[in-house]
């Protein structure tokens, strides 16, 4: 047996942690994108709704297993398994989330990357070293194969000090941060030209869009990705999680911190993209849509930031520091994954089991970036939109068919006594047995067959 596990020190390094990873590129970049191109605040009833109907209910499927038995995923679903048969479908669907968060680490530390070079970029033009700027600011792929790892060497530094002195002291000192910088944030672009244009494109609804077939896919996957389901991440952080937690609770304290702060992001991003558009940059492509992507984020901002005058370059910095933040409290829950899966597994030591898969992953992201317009689409698509939502019906499945029913009462009764005759005891393993199961698999046939 290896030394004993970690357990987060309080609710609130527990919180901390847990909307660390959820609060990431896909709350500040991908949501507010989403829903501008989608019928805008139309889109946010919708995601509301999938956020809260769906994703909640198997958030607190992959929370209970972990804390129930306080295992990696493939351990944990092994355990739930009533025969050796169920055992090894256990492990294939806990070992697929690990490759597949693996993978999802690659693409990010990418993407992260380019933050982390815009972040520096901003220091750099405050100290008016422009040679430096445009060497940061250039999408070369040396410059991208640099940064995603020294992203991942960032990664790696925190998850090797372990559950407390590393996700958990880092989340609670961010997240407090990522919180006042995004306030901050919009409370200055709100007093811009233009933001109330961008205000209504985020908040007046337009239904005719938002009915559209393509849509409840968009919305669900990005409700799955954004609290970061189906691939053992909230499992590995419910595990470090004390008995005592009332878990309905905590679990619902998550989806409300990470759909709250996508919804702010949105008020953010959306009337930035406005006052861009007051000050002369471009922010609609050819078709007419927003400019959403790499674009938006790495071109329509910077344009913006460059227009505000002395004060464009801070208002940078602290943006792109938000982004980091938010990066950073992502990546580190998903290399947690792989490496609670080698130490408990094969009796490993932290940090030597962190470094080394820390380097591995640093490796697949080189070969992303100098192979990238083959490979990075792909890996995109094939994790997020077809792993990640299938392993998602797993999960629920191993919770509410394979697993006893009072066995998960009695776990869920451990931090809250009167679960029995509670509310969320009625509804939620209805919906673990068969709403999440047949929606999920209904808007997969969907994406797949259509
Ligand atoms: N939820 C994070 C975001 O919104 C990303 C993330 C962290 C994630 N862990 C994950 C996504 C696991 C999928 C799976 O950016």
């Amino acid at each position: 047996m290896a030394a004993a596990r970690g357990e987060f020190s309080s609710r609130f390094g527990f919180l901390m942690a847990a909307s660390g990873s959820a609060v990431g590129l896909g709350n500040i970049w991908g949501f507010p994108t989403n829903a501008a191109s989608n019928g805008g605040a139309a889109f946010l009833f919708i995601y509301l709704f999938l956020a809260f109907t769906l994703a909640y209910p198997a958030l607190m499927a992959e929370l209970i297993i972990g804390r129930h038995t306080r295992s990696n995923a493939v351990g944990a679903l092994r355990k739930l398994a009533p025969t050796p048969r169920v055992a090894k479908l256990g492990s294939v669907v806990g070992f697929a989330g690990i490759l597949t968060v693996t993978l999802i680490l690659s693409f990010y530390s990418i993407v992260s990357g380019w933050m982390l070079a815009w972040l520096l970029n901003s220091l750099a033009s405050i100290f008016g070293l422009d040679a430096v700027s445009s060497w940061l600011t250039t999408d070369a792929e040396s410059r991208n194969a640099i940064f995603s790892v020294v992203f991942m060497a960032l990664t790696v530094i925190v998850i090797r000090a372990g559950v407390r002195d590393g996700i958990e002291k880092w989340a609670s000192r961010l997240m407090p941060a990522l919180i006042v910088i995004l306030v901050l944030l919009i409370g200055y672009v709100l007093t811009l030209e233009g933001a109330m244009d961008g205000l209504r494109a985020y908040l007046v609804p337009d239904f005719s869009i938002a009915m559209q077939p393509g849509l409840i896919i968009s919305a669900l996957g990005q409700a799955f990705f954004s609290l970061s389901l189906g691939v053992g991440t909230m499992l590995i952080y419910g595990s470090y999680l004390s008995s005592k937690e009332n878990l309905p609770v905590v679990g619902s304290l998550v989806a409300l911190l990470d759909t709250g702060i996508a919804f702010l992001a949105g008020l953010l991003i959306l009337p930035a993209m406005y006052v861009a558009l007051a000050n002369g940059v471009e922010i609609f492509s050819a078709d007419g849509a927003l400019v959403a992507g790499p674009g938006l984020i790495v071109a329509v901002l910077p344009a913006l930031f460059d227009t505000m005058g002395s004060a464009g370059v801070f208002v940078a910095l602290a943006f792109f520091v938000l982004m980091t933040i938010a990066s950073l409290t992502s990546s580190i829950s998903m290399l947690e994954v792989p490496v609670a899966y080698v130490v408990e597994t094969y009796d490993a030591e932290r940090g030597k089991a962190t470094l080394m898969l820390g380097a591995g992953i640093a490796l697949i992201c080189l070969l992303i970036v100098y192979n990238f317009s083959t490979l990075f689409d792909l890996v995109v698509t094939i994790t997020t939109e077809y792993s990640q939502p299938l392993l998602g019906l797993f999960f629920t499945v191993f919770v509410g068919w394979v697993w006893k029913r009072n066995g998960v009462l009695e776990e869920l009764k451990k931090g809250y006594a009167g679960a029995e005759h509670s509310l969320f005891w009625k509804i939620w393993p209805l919906y673990i047995r068969f709403v999440c199961p047949i929606a999920i698999a209904a808007v997969y046939i969907q994406l797949v067959f259509f």
